[in-house]
């Protein structure tokens, strides 16, 4: 029997009240226990359908089920179900965290005591524990991005939707938040987020979606949609001296950054050897080399890459 998804978005359309159309008819499904990314680029509509399946914004058109309840015809059933970290910092700034988290939990009808015992649990694990008494305002950008998160958790949601959670955090507290989210997907709770950070989509996710103006434009298996990338880039550090003419590679495209730089885009299935046996045979040495990018941002990039901004 096919279970119920945690998220059913069928033919959903958002047009806000300027007449921009932010959604064009999306439709996206997202299995329970799954770890889905949202991607697209600044505008794309992301924190529309997140503000729509959040109850914050008013649909135009279209249908949204968390776990097979309809949020239109029963909005609060399917809003207990869920739990939100949104893109931008939304708490009281001179609460303290602890207070954030009981108050929270306590609008949700979570009894008090209940309550007090998980916001111990939430903090510890955004490592807040320490700072449960102070001002919130006092906190870092990076505490209280994990404030948000902890906040969430605390009605103990199904579905965990986080709108861009790592905005502006340093590496290494990003790196923290990480774990924390599988931690958090790997007790059960479903993730879907949106980041501007390609690589932590492909670290974490295991599904995705791209939204470009308001149309979802490529969504499956991370892996699958990575395997359609079939040129990959790479960046070779040379022993200068370049010879005046770079040999050519059939197939590839080799260019000279600089001096002792190098940038190859050559097709997926091809040998490094056949590149090395040329350049060898040119004089060029290869002392390192590295990706060009990370590959799910080589194929984001190159999914909305806008005809405009080529020329
Ligand atoms: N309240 C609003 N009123 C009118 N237009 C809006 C409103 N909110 C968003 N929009 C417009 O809808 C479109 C989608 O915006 P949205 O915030 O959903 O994009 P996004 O993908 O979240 O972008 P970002 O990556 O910058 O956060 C944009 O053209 C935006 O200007
Ligand atoms: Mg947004």
């Amino acid at each position: 029997m096919a279970t119920v998804p945690a998220l059913r978005i069928q033919q959903l359309r958002k047009t806000y009240g300027n007449q921009v159309e932010a959604l064009k008819g999306v439709s996206l499904d997202v299995a329970e226990g799954d770890f889905f990314a949202l991607l697209g680029p600044n505008g794309a509509g992301k924190s529309t359908l997140i503000g729509i399946v959040s109850s914050l914004v008013n649909l135009s058109a279209g249908s949204v089920e968390i776990f097979g309840t309809d949020l239109r015809q029963q909005r609060d059933a399917a809003m207990r179900m869920i739990g939100l970290v949104p893109q931008e910092i939304n708490f009281n700034l001179f609460e303290k965290p602890l207070d954030i988290l009981v108050n929270y939990a306590g609008f949700y009808g979570v009894p008090r005591k209940v309550a007090l015992e998980r916001a111990e649990v939430e903090l510890r694990r955004a490592h807040l524990w320490g700072k449960a008494q102070m001002t919130s305002r006092t906190l870092s950008g990076g505490m209280k991005r994990r404030l948000m998160i902890a906040r969430a958790m605390m009605t103990r949601p199904r579905l965990l939707i986080l709108d861009e959670p790592t905005a502006g955090v340093d590496i290494e507290i990003r790196r923290g938040m990480w774990d924390t989210l599988r931690e958090i997907n790997d007790a059960g709770t479903t993730i879907i987020l949106t980041t501007h950070y390609l690589e932590e989509a492909e670290h974490l996710c295991r599904n995705l979606a791209i939204i470009d103006h308001g149309s979802i434009i490529a969504q499956g298996p991370m892996r699958t949609l990575l395997s359609r990338l079939d040129v990959q880039g790479f960046v070779l550090d040379v022993d200068g001296p370049l010879p005046a003419t770079l040999p050519t590679i059939d197939g590839t495209t080799l260019l000279a950054r600089d001096e002792d730089t190098l940038d190859i885009d050559m097709p997926r299935e091809m040998d490094l050897n056949q590149v090395f046996t040329v350049l060898d045979a040119a004089g060029i040495r290869v002392r390192s080399m590295r990706t060009k990018s990370n590959r799910l941002e080589e194929l984001f990039v190159r999914l909305v890459a806008r005809p405009e901004q080529s020329a």
